[in-house]
């Protein structure tokens, strides 16, 4: 029998993230059966080490969404030829999470259950607070969110977030300056005032001028007045580098 090469193929996120995102499967009280991620990109990232630590585990199937069509192409190859045992663990899904957790959740039937969760999509912080309302109902107590970029404008309403709800324990992990978010299901509800306080800082950070006009105003008009803006002022707003 011939060992498998290590092919090493691109992929975001560095070595301390993904020895994060590794421990974190590996060490999960009870092995994830069902994972989901979204943002594959081309698949060396999260996505490679996500199966490597599956297979390591023995256990458990990742469904990876990637909404880029020609960087989903060869996110497919990459992973056939770096991860050829551990490809049958993975089920690639192209589209938008948007519209695609809805319909993968409903294919899944009602028992379904996410064991562990792997947000690193659009740049847009409303799209990660979408994807954690769809899919929140069905992670149970134990299950595990991971969320990267959570330091930027992609992290920015679901780490203030999720850190008021008292029914998951989280932790930042600032390793980059992107950072991982890391996030424990420890009950299976908040408490009303919980959900109030994380109800009312979403709003709140809903209202800010900047989401009001990033949301009204057309893309290149964003992007004409972000160009008027000293570099450093159009980065903060753009993706929320602190
Ligand atoms: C930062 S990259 C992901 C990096 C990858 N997780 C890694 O570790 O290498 C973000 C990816 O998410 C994809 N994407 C953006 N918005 C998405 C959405 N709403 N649904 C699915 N994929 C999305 C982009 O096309 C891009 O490939």
């Amino acid at each position: 029998m011939h060992a498998t090469p290590m092919i090493s193929i691109e992929g975001q996120m560095n070595e301390a993230e993904r020895t994060l995102l590794i421990e974190a499967i590996l060490g999960s009280a009870v092995k994830p059966k069902v994972v989901l991620e979204v943002g594959t990109w081309l698949g060396g990232g999260s996505t490679l080490h996500i199966l490597r630590a599956l297979e390591k585990n023995g256990e458990g199937h990742l469904w990876g969404i990637e909404v880029n069509h020609s960087i989903y192409e060869r996110m497919l190859k990459n992973i056939h030829a770096a991860a050829p045992e551990a490809s049958r663990r993975f089920t690639p899904l192209f589209g938008f999470s948007q519209d695609i957790i809805p319909q993968w959740l409903m294919q899944q039937g009602p028992d379904i259950k996410v064991d562990f969760v792997f947000l690193d999509g659009g740049n847009n912080p409303g799209e990660q607070i979408t994807e954690f309302h769809l899919l929140d109902p069905f992670i149970p107590v134990g299950g595990q969110l991971m969320a990267h970029d959570a330091r930027m404008r992609k992290g920015k309403w679901l780490v203030p977030y999720l850190s008021l709800l008292d029914n998951w324990e989280v932790c930042l992990h600032e390793t980059s300056i992107e950072g991982i978010f890391h996030a424990r299901k420890i009950s299976p509800k908040p408490s009303p005032a919980s959900l109030k306080a994380a109800s009312a800082k979403l709003l709140w950070m809903r209202l800010h001028p900047v989401e009001i006009a990033a949301a009204v105003l057309p893309a290149p008009v964003c992007g004409f007045i972000l160009g008027l803006l000293p570099r450093t002022m159009a980065q903060r707003f753009s993706d929320g580098r602190k």
